[in-house]
């Protein structure tokens, strides 16, 4: 039997209070259900201080046990999810830093975006593509985009129902993930 694909789940987002890591969670259960195992990486739990090797990713050469920890993490994964809001019209300074520290690791790992916000997080899926395009990662369709209704979120805006929100863009999702793990299953078949 050939191995299941390693599809990592990058919460781009690391408030005490969030959204990301609740839709990462559903979003792992599609990955599961797609053929895959999901491995989650959590930003809030990596932990990453702001980039802090002295020679630049594209040398290959890391020094920090924190970097060598998210190296074998990336390296060890088939395909990516990079899950992340729109801040300010752009995605989180958090997710550019982890993904600042590595390079060859990256490079041509097939890759989908899935971003939330008012508007779907259109802008910093589309500023996150740009960069992840550049790097190399083998980018897999248009990626999701989920928009938010007011009704998502309470008085104190915690959203309500997590799995609600996810559940009306489930078909896209089902059909990224799919993508996803079919150009995972296929790396893995050529490696
Ligand atoms: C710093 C910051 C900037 C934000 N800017 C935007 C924005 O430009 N567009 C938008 O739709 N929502 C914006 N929001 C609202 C977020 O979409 C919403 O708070 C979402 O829950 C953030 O994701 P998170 O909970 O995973 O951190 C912003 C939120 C924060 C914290």
């Amino acid at each position: 039997m050939s191995a299941r694909p390693q599809i990592g789940i990058i919460v781009g987002s690391t408030r005490p209070v969030r959204v990301g890591r609740p839709v990462a969670d559903e979003l792992a259960a599609l990955v599961e259900a797609a053929g895959a195992d999901a491995v989650m990486l959590d930003l809030a739990e990596q932990r990453l201080p702001l980039l802090d090797e002295a020679l630049p990713p594209a040398s290959g050469v890391r020094t920090n046990p924190h970097t060598i920890a998210w190296a074998e993490q990336i390296d060890a994964l088939d395909g990516v999810v990079f899950v992340t809001p729109d801040y300010n019209a752009g995605y989180p300074a958090a997710l550019k830093n982890a993904i600042d520290y590595l390079k060859a690791e990256w490079v041509g790992k097939p890759a989908t975006i899935v971003s939330y916000g008012w508007a779907g997080g259109r802008s910093a899926a589309a500023q996150l593509h740009a960069v992840l395009d550049y790097i190399g990662l083998a980018m897999q369709g248009e990626g999701v985009q989920m928009p938010f209704q007011p009704t998502d979120f309470d008085e104190a805006m915690r959203m309500v129902d997590s799995p609600a929100f996810v559940g009306r863009s489930a078909e896209a999702l089902r059909e990224s993930v799919a993508g996803l793990v079919t150009a995972a299953n296929e790396a893995l078949v050529a490696a």
